[in-house]
């Protein structure tokens, strides 16, 4: 039987659907597995099923042998190394499609959250500093009429977008290339990367990480910003220079921001931005939903079989892959 390693423990039913298909072996502990330990468990597998902790670098891929795939539980696959699959001739998959409601709903739940200050309401009414209702107390920011300018608007940015017309939003978006069909359908206006920043009330980002969106948040766009503006980011720590924003923040460049990601994971107790009270921080919870986990998982799954029975998988990520694969045999 064919050999599968997980990096850590998963939806039981998409373990199901791998045991049935695989002699399967699961990184049991709650944080990630060390790199020595997955070098260890690809050596005589064929898949892999890891999730964005991993960095799955040459020097792993290299020891995989008989890896056919790498089936990623993220919609996200910068933690794999791209190129070196490929040139192996291992498919790359993702999971795209299935947890965008739950990451659109996070990052609308965090935008509405730094609006309407509620982690300071809650820790105001848990410390006993409530002491009477006032017309002053905790004013944050409506969302009617307010611009919400959105930096990719794929699947997920799309959803964002669904969501702001209920909460009657005038929506902006940018990314390289427009989208007619989706201005169309769901009512959003094509403006330069510029013009969003200094138009929009929230700005809110939702694009892969790659060399050209690395940092693509740093002093120069918040400082185009309107200075009652909020940024929201639920999409990679990287694409924001934290420190940039951390003076954005105390500055007054900008009111708030939101962040479900970081630069570095898990945030550093010595973060500055740990301190400041016009930031809302979740711990990259985008897609931590049990149905949608559940569903990322089976997909991931999914994949994974059709590999092992050499099949070709859905949600390839290298595509270029499928020749070095024909070339191969
Ligand atoms: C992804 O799938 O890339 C998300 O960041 C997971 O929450």
């Amino acid at each position: 039987m064919k050999k599968v390693y997980i990096t850590r423990q998963i939806a039981e039913e998409a373990l199901k659907l791998l045991r049935e298909n695989a002699n399967v072996t699961v990184h049991s502990g709650t944080l990630p597995p060390k790199k020595n330990e997955i070098i260890k468990n690809i050596r005589d597998a064929h898949g892999l099923v890891a999730l964005l902790t991993d960095q799955i670098d040459a020097e792993i891929i290299d020891h995989g042998k008989q890896l056919t795939i790498i089936a990623n539980v993220a919609v996200g696959y910068d933690n794999i190394d791209l190129e070196a699959a490929t040139r192996k001739g291992i498919y790359v998959t993702n999971t795209p499609g299935v947890l965008d409601d739950a990451t659109a709903d996070l990052a609308f739940t965090i935008l509405l959250a730094v609006a309407r200050r509620i982690p300071e309401a809650d820790s105001f009414v848990r410390s006993g500093q409530w002491k009477g209702w006032s017309p002053n107390l905790l004013l944050g920011s409506d969302l009617r009429d307010k611009t919400l300018g959105i930096i990719g608007l794929g699947r997920i940015g799309s959803e964002v977008a669904k969501r702001a017309k209920c909460f009657k939003m005038k929506i902006v978006y940018y990314q390289p290339q427009r989208d007619l069909e989706k201005e169309t359908n769901i009512g959003v206006r094509y403006v330069s990367l510029e013009e969003l920043l200094s138009i929009s009330d929230f700005v809110s980002l939702h694009v892969p990480l790659t060399s050209e969106t690395r940092s693509m948040i740093s002093r120069r766009e918040l400082n185009k910003m309107k200075k009652t503006a909020y940024l929201i980011n639920t999409s990679r720590g990287q694409v924001v220079d934290e420190e940039a924003l951390y003076e954005a923040l105390t500055e007054g460049e900008i009111k708030g921001a939101a962040l479900d990601v970081y630069d570095k994971e898990p945030i550093s107790p010595d973060n500055p931005l740990l301190k400041l009270k016009n930031i809302v921080l979740t711990p990259h919870i985008g897609s931590a939903t049990l149905e949608t986990r559940t569903r990322m998982a089976v997909l991931a799954a999914e994949n994974t079989v059709k590999a092992l029975k050499n099949e070709i998988p859905s949600c390839i990520v290298n595509p270029q892959v499928l020749e070095h694969r024909k070339n191969k045999t």
